[in-house]
């Protein structure tokens, strides 16, 4: 194993990564040679030639033009029941199964798990994958589906995120139809396209991206898995938005009637630097141009007289992948575009000694889900949704996309709701809504199941209200004198 993997690293210039190895114990060795296998070294030479030895040039599309999109309105308007007949009678015969990535950490949050298992209920402590988890069992509840949820970790994640699931017993929904897959790991590499050590025996690794969903759902046999129960299309969502609609029968029932292999929602954006990809047509062809690129293409950030940003398509990164659209994508990986970003990579000197960068001094690849959508054959389905209630994402602490955004648009979510049911709902003098609020994805998950189940019930609100799975309800202690 390590003349080979030693031979393979020297064919393709990365022969120093072992230039610690009279030091290492049985252990570091062991871990090192084990990273070293996973490595697709004539992919990682590519990337290195195309993306840091030779750099690409900057733009690559003459002419971009706003997507197609069906509107807001559409899902209450003309063809709106046929969507959701569709769609029911997709969850109804099982045809559909829950894709979620949540490869990611909490460190943006300064949070040290799993980003699924930060607490966002502001009263309950409920955290997002108890959110997610909910609703899944709603539908069930309501469609008489299994809806098998299949979840990619990383190797950061996979064994605290198996370790919460088992602990909190899968959330009832039995082991058998929670499926957790691991994304591969990619190296990152120096300005010169040398792999860095994070430790004399260890390389610098990152996740491969979202994208890493494609390969990692043939590998781990989630395709499989799902054919043979019967999975057509696959509802795939991200970890960080407590709002996100799982299984929406109106989304699904869109690309079910336009025969799609890939659809999107898409949100209008609240400003032309709002850090969202941007769904629109690049020289004809379907795509999603990412937040950290809008400089490139200067006409995404174009407003009109009334200030309305011109290529308004977010991306709220909500998408339904039909089952045999992600083989298909599997069969022609070779060809999916990666993308580089420069980071702060912590790396061992020379001298074996950590360096802590200050400025961005290495490289990582990623790949990123939307870019199947360049590979659909029809044109993609993109449906308009509003934000509250489908899309507040956690991102960090406070401000835009924040852990306190997301408690807001719970209030004012939920607010909704017992208004709706004739409750008073404490607002302050700008209308927000001024009291903490939760409502279990199991009690209700619309309005109108809420508004059913709350009749000829008296709410107070006046400090705030959690309603659990069978309606209980808690009120946060009042402040100590
Ligand atoms: C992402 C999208 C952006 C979109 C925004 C919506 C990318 C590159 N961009 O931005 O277009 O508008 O969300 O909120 O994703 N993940 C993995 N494995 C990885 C990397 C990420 O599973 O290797 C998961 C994360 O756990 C998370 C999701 O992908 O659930 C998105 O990652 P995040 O870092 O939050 O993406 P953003 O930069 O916020």
């Amino acid at each position: 194993m390590e003349k080979t993997l030693r031979g393979r690293c020297e064919a393709h210039g990365q022969g120093h990564v072992f230039r610690f190895w009279g030091t290492l114990n049985a252990e570091e060795r062991g871990r090192l040679l084990e990273q070293l296998a996973q490595v697709e070294f004539p992919l990682m030479e590519r990337l290195a030639r195309e993306w840091i030895l030779e750099t690409p040039p900057p733009a690559r599309f003459e002419r971009i033009e706003p997507v197609p999109v069906l509107p807001a309105a559409v899902h209450r308007g003309e063809g709106a029941p046929e969507a959701w007949d569709a769609g029911e009678a997709a969850l109804r015969a099982g045809k559909v199964g829950l894709f979620l990535v949540a490869g990611g950490q909490g460190t943006r949050l300064g949070f040290p798990g799993p980003k699924g298992c930060y607490p966002i209920g502001p009263l309950t402590g409920k955290t997002l994958f108890q959110y997610h988890a909910e609703k899944l069992l709603n539908l069930r509840r309501r469609f008489g589906c299994a809806l098998p949820w299949y979840i990619m970790v990383s190797a950061a994640n996979e064994a605290a995120t198996r370790a919460y699931f088992a602990e909190n017993g899968h959330f009832g929904l039995g082991a058998e139809n929670v499926v957790f897959l691991r994304q591969r790991m990619v190296p990152c590499m120096d300005g010169a396209g040398r792999f860095m050590l994070e430790a004399p025996g260890s390389l610098a690794m990152n996740p491969n991206g979202h994208g890493g969903c494609i390969p990692a759902m043939v590998e781990n046999g989630v395709l499989d898995d799902a054919r043979a129960r019967g999975v057509e299309m696959l509802s795939y969502f991200q970890v960080d938005n407590w709002a996100v609609k799982v299984a929406d029968p109106y989304f699904i029932g869109w690309h079910a009637l336009k025969g799609a292999e890939m659809s999107s929602k898409v949100h209008r954006k609240n400003t032309a630097r709002e850090a969202v990809g941007v769904h629109c047509l690049c020289d004809g062809v379907y795509q999603v141009i990412e937040y950290s690129e809008l400089d490139i293409y200067p006409q995404l950030l174009e407003t009109d007289a009334a200030g309305n940003v011109r290529y308004f398509a977010g991306n709220p990164a909500m998408h339904i992948l039909s089952v045999e659209f992600v083989q298909g994508v599997f069969n022609r990986f070779d060809r999916f575009p990666w993308h580089l970003a420069r980071k702060k990579i912590p790396f061992v000197n020379d001298a074996g000694e950590l360096v802590k960068p200050d400025t961005p001094n290495g490289c990582k690849f990623e790949t990123f889900v939307f870019d199947a959508l360049q590979l659909v054959r029809h044109a993609p389905v993109a449906v308009e949704i509003g934000r509250l209630g489908e899309y507040t994402p956690t991102k960090q602490f406070e401000g835009d996309n924040s852990v306190v955004a997301s408690r807001q648009s719970m209030a004012e979510w939920w607010g909704g709701w017992f208004n709706a049911a004739g409750a008073a709902v404490p607002r302050d003098a700008g209308g927000r809504v001024a009291v903490p609020l939760e409502v279990s994805p199991l009690f209700a998950l619309t309005r109108d199941e809420f508004v059913e189940k709350a009749a000829g019930r008296v709410w107070d609100l006046s400090r705030g209200l959690s309603v659990d799975a069978d309606g209980n309800t808690e009120t946060p202690a009042a402040p100590s004198a």
